[in-house]
């Protein structure tokens, strides 16, 4: 991923472009904030018209109710052979597989292809999902593509599913395709902990992304990088609406992580290291394909 951002020439100082961004989360003016984002515009200029447009109508951070910019987001961009290759793998997985959970399942978009791949002799599938919208979408789906697999809906985070599991819950596998990063800790791993004794496989996708927390401008600068490719992988009202809706909501609160951040992430060692803390055995854990933010790993782990 671009950690090389740090030798950028004629960006912003680090600083200045923070204080900006911190200014338009907080709906603070602009105007003294002219200067860095003139000079910004010249180095990423999606980013900073984004920045331009967020600042003059005020947007919520709860990125996951704004079910048209995610769905925009997913359905575009480096998305669409992201999601081929998950699919491909998701599917690979369920041979032999009667029970399935897909926790935090947005509206199925890494699922409903991989079950459509091939036939599967699936006999239950439990959705969990608290952004009702996406879990809406995720049902209708359901029962136009799989009219035969009977489905429950969870409406519910994980730390109250995980809570109320009974001897009687199982599944075979367990599926997570970036959702475990938008869960935050300590929620996501005691989630896990209790889910092991209730499923006999876990499967999830998520970023390698690079360790970038020692230096805050590298990180700054890293996090700009890539949120300007992302845009520019958008045309038009598809990226106006990816920006406002999805795109820019993240990217501020990963700049305010104590108040506002959207997602929990780690390099795949670290998410290999804590689920083995929890008794998990990891099986498999590899690379699946590039992406901007960073490449996506797999990681298949036993009971
Ligand atoms: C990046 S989306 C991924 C959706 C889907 N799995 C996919 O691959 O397209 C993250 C999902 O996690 C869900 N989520 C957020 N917090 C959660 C929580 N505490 N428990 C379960 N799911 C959660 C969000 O609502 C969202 O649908």
């Amino acid at each position: 991923m671009p950690s090389n951002a740090s030798t950028t020439r004629g960006h912003p100082p680090a600083a200045s472009f923070r204080a900006l961004c911190r200014d338009v989360r907080h709906g603070a003016g602009l105007a003294v904030h002219e200067p860095t984002l003139q000079a910004a515009a010249a180095e990423w200029p999606l980013l900073t018209a984004a920045l331009r447009q967020h600042a003059a109508g005020r947007r919520d951070a709860q990125v996951y109710d704004q079910p048209a910019a995610f769905e925009a987001f997913i359905r575009g961009g480096g998305n669409v052979p992201l999601y081929e290759q998950v699919s491909a793998e998701l599917a690979g997985q369920y041979a032999g597989v009667r029970s399935l959970l897909d926790i935090g399942c947005g509206d199925g978009h890494a699922l409903f292809p991989a079950l459509a791949a091939r036939p599967h002799g699936l006999e239950r599938l439990t959705l969990l999902e608290p952004a009702a919208a996406l879990l809406a979408s995720a049902l209708a789906r359901a029962q136009a593509e799989q009219p035969e697999l009977p489905v429950q809906a969870r409406h519910e985070r994980l730390d109250a599913f995980a809570a109320n599991l009974g001897a009687a819950d199982r599944w075979d596998v367990a599926q997570a395709t970036f959702a475990l990063q938008a869960i935050p800790e300590p929620e996501r791993w005691d989630g896990l902990a209790r889910l092991r004794g209730h499923a006999g496989r876990l499967v999830i996708v998520e970023f390698d992304i690079p360790d970038l927390q020692r230096d805050p401008d590298t990180l700054l600068l890293s996090l700009v990088g890539r949120y300007e490719r992302a845009l520019g992988e958008y045309e038009g009202a598809t990226r106006e609406l990816v920006a406002l809706g999805f795109l820019l909501p993240m990217f501020l609160g990963q700049l305010d992580e104590q108040t506002a951040a959207t997602n929990w992430e780690h390099p795949a060692p670290v998410w290999r290291t804590r689920l083995e803390r929890l008794g998990w055995r990891v099986r498999r854990l590899e690379r699946l394909c590039d992406y901007f933010w960073s490449p996506a790993f797999v990681l298949v782990a036993e009971a």
